[in-house]
Formats: structure tokens, C-alpha cells, sequence
């Protein structure tokens, strides 16, 4: 794709990556973008870079708005690969000797990534870069969502390069918020679910801290997806609203099977939160894919999950799925387990051991069932979901 002018004299340079359907075990359907942008001042300017097989496209979008050994700075504000990978194809391209500015960790880390001794130019929270007309200021964002994450400010465009922080996985050929519509939201959402949702409470002290600032944003530059520019306290707002976390009258039900039995209990349980005016419904591990279910998790009040006892343990797709959740850690929910088993049935006891380390409230001990359910078993999961359905906040 062509640069595209995103302000006057700023330029979106980066790559569109419409292949990609695994990015280090996030699914992304609909591929994604590596963002890069340069700035034509009296200093020419480019932030970040994107994935190292995209090296070619990059340096080409460079060379039809400038002449890529004409650029005086670079600026990485992230050290995660696909923001740095080109970065030795670029710094060779431009000039080994140009000055690299990141944060004091993206120097650390950016060395542990390459043998290259680049002029590394270590900048501070608030320090500011004057490139002629314009000045940046560089905002440190420790663990949003690495060590080294910074966001680069554009004083006078009032424009915020955000790094990964209000992106989202999506290829398309619109650039802009105001192409996409609220189609975009999702992606945003899922985005959020699967990368930055363990550092939730920072991302509330961020947004209160460039309130006090009294930072005017017109526009938002990530380094994934779309340019938020016709409305980007939209995507602010949603930021706050995922972080809180308010549990909703929902409850996300994931379960593995083998003979189906564990499949009938997730479906009796999902039918009785039905009834009880519950938003619910039952996903398998096999067919929905764990980062799309974490999405679900995130404003759902109750995890309820279920395993067949395989080898004396959680089927395999289960204990995927509970590592998974535990490093994103979701808070504030209720949650609950259930399964069948032949002869020794570990699973529910190990789900719901699970559950109580990630200080969720176990709301029953478990429903289990050796081989196939009966009335019985399914009256005791319908208890269940009335248990959690009493639990959840009223709509
Ligand atoms: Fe898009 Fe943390 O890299």
C-alpha cells in the first residue's frame, strides 16, 4: 500500500500483513498492520518500524516521500519484534551512525535483540526532541504492555504515536476510524482482551495522568489497525471502560468433551442461566479460539468451566485455556467447574483449584459425573446455574 498523508507533513509508511492468522497464539482472522510513520520536518523523523519480512515494503513507502538516507532520527517505541525487526534493514539503509531514541529499557532490550551498537539516545518520561517546527515529547509507559513501551507526542499536531496501546489486529485498506466505523470496535476490544488487559490498573493511572496533563489528543497513532482521528476519546473511553472491569450479568461456559457428556452438562447449565436472564452461552475449546473466548471473559461476571478427567487430569484444551486466562487475569469473577469421568475424576477439583488462585469466588464445589449424565446430574447443573445466576449483578 502507499504512504498515505495522515497530517501535514506526517506519513503513514507502515505495512498491512493480510496473512497472518496466529500472532504468537492470538488469533487474528482478519490479519493486521505494522504502523510506521515519518516525519518530514527539518530533522526527518521516522517512528517505528514494522515486522522484519516487511522490511522491503517499509524502505519502499519511505522512498516514494523522501529519500530513506535522508532521515535524520529514529524513534522506537517498543522493542517487541514486529515494531523493531526492521530496524538493522533500516539503520543500515539510513546510516549506522544515525542517533535511535527510545526509552532507558528499549535501549536495554533493543541491545539484547541486536548485536548493532546504533547511536542509542536513552530518553526520560517528559523529555522532549525539537525536530524544527515541531517538538516531541516522549511519555514512558512502563509495561503498556513491555518494559520498554513508550508513546512519542506530537505537540503542535496534538498527535499521540501510541505503540501498541489502542490498537487492534485488522488488515483493511482504510487507515482511519472514520473509514471503518464501529466495525473497528471489536477488533479494538479483542485487541485489548488478549494484550493489555493484565495491565489494566495502569492504563487507568495513563488515562488520569494525561488528563492532568491536560494532553490535547486530535488524533491517535498505533503501531496496529486504524488512525483513531474523527473520535479518539472514543477508543479512551472504551480503554477506561475494559479496565474496570464491571462484572455484567453474563457468564461465559468453556468446556472440552469426549464423549459428549461434559458437552450435555455445559448445555443444561447455559439453557438454566437462560432462564434466569443470564447472557450465556456454552463455547468449546475446539471450536472457538481461546483469545476470542478470553474477549467473551472480559465483561462477563462468571467463568464456568468444564473438563472430562483425561489420564487422571484436565483435558489438554482446558489447561491451555486456564494458563491462558491466569496470565491475562481477568478479576472479579465468579466461577465454577463441572465434567464427567470414568473412574477418577480430578478434573473438577483441579478447575476449581484453578479458579480459587486466581481469586475467584468458587461459588459450589463442582458438578461431576461419572460416564453420562443423568436427570439428576442435569437438575444439579441447573442448580448451579441458579447459584450463579443469584450471584451476578441484577441488568
Ligand atoms: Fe505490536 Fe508488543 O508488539
Amino acid at each position: 500500500m502507499d504512504p498515505i498523508g495522515i497530517a501535514d507533513g506526517i506519513f503513514w509508511v507502515g505495512a498491512i500483513d493480510w496473512n497472518i492468522r496466529d500472532f504468537h497464539g492470538y488469533s487474528t482472522y482478519q490479519g493486521t498492520t505494522y504502523n510506521a510513520y515519518l516525519i518530514m520536518d527539518e530533522k526527518i523523523t521516522l517512528i517505528d518500524t514494522v515486522k522484519r519480512e516487511f522490511a522491503d515494503e517499509l524502505i519502499s513507502n519511505i522512498s516514494r516521500v523522501v529519500d530513506p538516507k535522508k532521515i535524520d532520527y529514529v524513534i522506537s517505541n517498543h522493542t517487541e519484534m514486529d515494531h523493531s525487526g526492521s530496524l538493522p534493514r533500516v539503520m543500515h539503509k539510513i546510516g549506522e551512525g544515525k542517533p535511535l531514541y527510545c526509552s532507558k529499557m528499549g535501549h536495554k532490550n533493543l541491545s539484547k535483540h541486536f548485536p548493532q551498537k546504533w547511536d542509542y539516545h536513552p530518553v526520560e518520561n517528559g523529555s522532549e526532541l525539537t525536530l524544527g517546527k515541531r517538538t516531541l515529547t516522549f511519555l514512558e509507559t512502563r509495561m503498556l504492555h513491555w518494559p520498554d513501551s513508550m508513546f512519542t507526542y506530537a505537540k503542535e499536531d496534538k498527535i499521540l504515536f501510541s505503540s501498541d496501546g489502542f490498537g487492534q489486529h485488522y488488515a483493511g485498506l482504510e487507515r482511519f476510524d472514520d473509514q471503518t466505523g464501529d466495525a473497528i470496535m471489536p477488533h479494538a476490544r479483542k485487541y485489548f482482551a488478549n494484550i493489555l488487559l493484565p495491565y489494566a490498573p495502569l492504563i487507568l493511572k495513563l488515562v488520569d495522568k494525561v488528563t492532568e496533563m491536560g494532553l490535547a489528543i486530535d488524533m491517535i497513532c498505533p503501531d496496529h489497525g486504524i488512525i483513531w482521528r474523527k473520535d479518539p476519546a472514543k477508543i479512551i473511553n472504551a480503554y477506561v471502560e475494559w479496565s474496570q472491569q464491571k462484572p455484567k450479568r453474563k457468564a461465559v461456559v468453556v468446556y472440552d468433551t469426549m464423549w459428549h457428556s461434559t458437552e450435555t452438562m455445559a448445555e443444561a447449565i447455559v439453557h438454566a442461566l437462560g432462564e434466569q436472564g443470564v447472557d450465556a452461552r456454552p463455547l468449546h475449546l475446539r471450536t472457538n479460539h481461546r483469545s476470542d473466548i478470553i474477549t467473551e471473559v472480559l465483561d462477563a461476571g462468571a467463568v464456568i468451566i468444564g473438563s472430562p478427567t483425561l489420564n487422571n487430569g484436565l483435558f489438554p484444551t482446558v489447561s491451555d485455556f486456564l494458563t491462558y486466562m491466569k496470565g491475562l487475569r481477568p478479576k472479579d469473577k465468579i466461577g465454577a467447574a463441572f465434567g464427567s469421568y470414568g473412574w477418577s475424576g480430578e478434573a473438577v477439583n483441579l478447575i476449581a483449584r484453578e479458579l480459587e488462585e486466581m481469586k475467584y469466588h468458587v461459588i459450589d464445589p463442582g458438578v461431576k459425573i461419572q460416564y453420562v449424565p443423568d436427570d439428576k446430574t442435569l437438575d444439579a447443573c441447573r442448580e448451579l446455574a441458579k447459584k450463579v445466576a443469584d450471584a451476578l449483578p441484577a441488568e
